[in-house]
């Protein structure tokens, strides 16, 4: 495919090859043997239990995502990333962050996140739920800055009124379902939302074309990606054009975005620096991977054959970790190689990635502080918009990588390259800092000092909702709020 554009013909050839011999490993046939020509089912069904009764093995591995855990894990907990509710200061992002739920969950959780406010836009439910191709049918352009609460909720919940709503929760029943993947007629793969299919076109990728190996990523990469809402509709808009790394993203919106009116997702409270939110870059990450390049798919990992009833094999529905079904999901190519061992792999690569991000995470919220600090001792202007430039690239090449979901996973170069590039940037907004300071005679140790102190109150704080509130104080005040 052309995403991989640039590389050697031979090499991609090869790659291919290896490919197919590893995916002769798995037997696809015979999942398949049973699969009809077409369904009893309307072309635009969106219920997911409608597809309950032609479909029984693969519905009922779906309503295992109904198993995941009913109370939330917030990401502000020190084994996990404490200092965002400083690093997203003055953005929905530092009232609410919580880990992943099964797909399941995926409308109610967005409905009842505390980011939503009265001036969300229909855009928020575009990755969450089955009757979103539908909206945009009905609505049309009009869809993304819909009010969220007033005109796209009541809608999304109303189109599933009656059949079987309880057994998958409230609103589950129209949660990431059978119709995003799926056509509901010949049931071979389909992508259902647009903003993929211009981002890949705007690359030159046709996805029509797909091969159906490409479908079990694209599928995936429909909602599994970075995003922004364009500054005139708010349409969700992939920034693709110049590459899928984080250089070229960040490039894109230094210079695309900008031309389109689109300058920053909000603006910190602390350094005043105009910011840039990371969302789930799943695909792009893998892309350039050793899985994506080898041609290993999404779904390879995440959906491997199963057996239901002892017999018959299917693709599972129920995604989560491959962790658990390390033997399906790992040891159908890698054999040679334990379970014990891949586990360990697996956990090395987490555990190094982890570490680095706390590294990294730490740099970027010093970088903040510093800047506030030259805003109230008055540095001159023009050097306070050069350290919030570097504020804003350093914490963007951390939080493109700690947005992805496989902390590490899916490519621990890429995650270790764009760290460190973060860390040279917000040590560069330090270092301009640390210059304009000095020349007004601003007390260094003393800033250290508070530093350490403002982050341990925020640490200190045990209620996640509450933990924002101790990020500004006396010494570093709200910068939107001074004179
Ligand atoms: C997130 C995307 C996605 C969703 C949602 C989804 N599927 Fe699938 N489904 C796939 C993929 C990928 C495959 C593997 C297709 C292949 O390799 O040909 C698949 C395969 C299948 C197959 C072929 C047999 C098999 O098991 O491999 C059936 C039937 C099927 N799905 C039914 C369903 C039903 C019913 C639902 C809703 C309850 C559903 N799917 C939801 C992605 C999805
Ligand atoms: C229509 C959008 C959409 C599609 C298509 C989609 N996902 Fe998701 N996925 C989501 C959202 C949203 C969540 C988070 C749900 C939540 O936390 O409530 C999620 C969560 C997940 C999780 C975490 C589950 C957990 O228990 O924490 C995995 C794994 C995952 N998706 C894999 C996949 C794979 C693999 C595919 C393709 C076969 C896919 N998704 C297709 C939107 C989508
Ligand atoms: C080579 C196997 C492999 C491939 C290919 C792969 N993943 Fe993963 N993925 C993993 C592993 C391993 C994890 C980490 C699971 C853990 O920490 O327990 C993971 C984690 C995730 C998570 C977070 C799950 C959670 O529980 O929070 C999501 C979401 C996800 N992957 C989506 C994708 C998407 C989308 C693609 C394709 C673009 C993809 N993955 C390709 C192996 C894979
Ligand atoms: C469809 C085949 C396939 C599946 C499934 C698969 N891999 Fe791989 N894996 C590969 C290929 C191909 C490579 C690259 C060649 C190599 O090093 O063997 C690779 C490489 C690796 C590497 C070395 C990567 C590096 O950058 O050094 C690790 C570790 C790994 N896989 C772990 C896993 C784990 C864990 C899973 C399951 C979650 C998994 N793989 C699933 C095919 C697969």
């Amino acid at each position: 495919m052309k995403v991989f554009q640039g590389k050697n013909l031979l090499l991609l050839l090869a790659v291919l090859l290896l490919t197919a011999v590893l995916a002769g490993c798995s037997n696809s046939s015979e999942a398949m043997e049973d699969k009809q020509e077409t369904t009893d089912l309307s072309p635009d069904e969106i219920l997911n239990s409608a597809f309950k009764e032609e479909f029984p093995l693969q519905y009922e591995s779906y309503l295992k995502n109904m198993d995941s855990p009913s109370e939330h894990t917030s990401k502000f907990i020190t084994e996990i990333e404490p200092n965002l509710p400083i690093l997203f200061h003055n953005y929905g992002f530092m009232l609410e962050y919580n880990k992943t739920r099964g797909h399941t969950y995926a409308v109610e959780d967005v409905i009842n996140v505390a980011r939503i406010n009265d001036n969300s836009i229909g855009s928020c439910m575009t990755c969450k739920s089955t009757a979103v191709p539908q909206l945009l049918d009905d609505m049309g352009d009009e869809y993304w800055g819909a009010s969220f609460k007033e005109d796209i909720v009541p809608r999304t919940v109303a189109y599933g009124e009656g059949g079987e709503l309880e057994e998958l929760g409230e609103y589950g029943h129209l949660s990431i379902g059978c119709s995003d993947c799926h056509d509901p007629v010949t049931m071979d793969l389909r992508i259902t939302r647009p903003s993929f299919t211009n981002a890949m076109d705007r690359m030159g990728v046709d996805v029509s074309e797909a091969s159906k190996n490409d479908m079990r990523t694209y599928v995936c990469a429909q909602c599994h990606v970075e995003y922004y809402f364009g500054a005139d509709n708010g349409k969700v808009t992939f920034p693709w054009d110049n590459g899928l790394k984080p250089e070229d993203m960040f490039e894109y919106y230094e210079d695309q975005a900008k031309d389109q009116d689109f300058d920053y997702d909000w603006i910190s409270s602390i350094s005043g620096a105009p910011m840039l939110k990371a969302q789930h870059p799943e695909f792009e990450l893998w892309s350039y991977g050793t899985h994506g390049e080898a041609g290993v798919s999404c779904s390879d990992c995440h959906m491997p054959y199963e057996r239901t009833d002892g017999k018959k094999k299917i693709s599972s529905h129920h995604w989560g970790s491959p962790m658990e079904t390390v033997e399906q999901s790992c040891r159908s190519c890698h054999g040679d190689k334990s379970e014990a061992e891949l586990v360990n792999r697996v956990e090395n690569i987490q555990e190094a990635h982890l570490e680095a991000m706390h590294e990294t995470q730490d740099h970027s919220v010093k970088s903040h502080y510093y800047v506030n600090r030259m805003i109230t001792a008055g540095a001159p202007e023009d050097k306070i918009e050069e350290a919030q430039y570097y504020v804003r690239k350093g914490q963007w090449f951390w939080d493109i990588i700690a947005a992805e979901n496989s902390d590490g996973f899916h490519n621990p170069q890429g995650g270790m390259d764009a760290m460190r590039t973060s860390s040279d940037a917000s040590n560069q907004a330090i270092q301009i800092a640390i210059a304009e300071l000095t020349k007004l005679e601003v007390d260094l140790e003393e800033l250290e000092r508070e530093i350490e102190k403002v982050v341990a109150d925020v640490h200190n704080e045990e209620d996640p909702f509450k933990k924002h509130e101790h990020a500004v104080n006396e010494y570093f005040p709200n910068v939107l709020e001074l004179d």
